[in-house]
């Protein structure tokens, strides 16, 4: 990770530079449609593996490997807005990646759009 810390020997445009370079950036990664309501949707985006949800019509992006054992949130589904590990059963909420078995034991979720039928994720 790059430490930025502007001083007079540094310029602006090199600032600029850098922090462009280290901004995430979106990838397409399916149609929507590939997505059935209420059950996970695996994908991989230069080897991270990020699961896809589709609850009331809303695409959410979650980290793929569940904390607890690694297990395939993409093989999970939903249930109350939650998404749900096959292996064992922890849930964490859509809207945050908040694990609500397991305190402290959260997913990253992924900002995600839908653009013309097809899915964006950031990483
Ligand atoms: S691996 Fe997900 S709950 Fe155990």
């Amino acid at each position: 990770m790059i430490v930025l810390r502007p001083g007079r020997y540094q310029s602006n445009l090199k600032i600029r530079r850098i922090q462009e370079a280290s901004l995430a950036q979106f990838f397409e990664v399916c149609s929507v449609n590939e997505i059935e309501e209420g059950r996970g949707h695996a994908v991989e985006i230069d080897g991270l593996r990020v699961a896809l949800f589709l609850d009331q019509g809303n695409v959410h992006a979650l980290l793929g490997r569940c904390p607890h054992a690694n297990g395939a949130m993409g093989h999970g589904w939903v249930e109350d807005g939650e998404a749900v590990c096959p292996l064992h059963r922890w849930r964490f909420k859509l809207s945050s990646g908040r694990c609500t078995t397991m305190p402290g034991q959260n997913l990253h979720r992924f900002r995600c759009e839908v653009r013309e039928g097809r899915v964006w994720v950031e990483v």
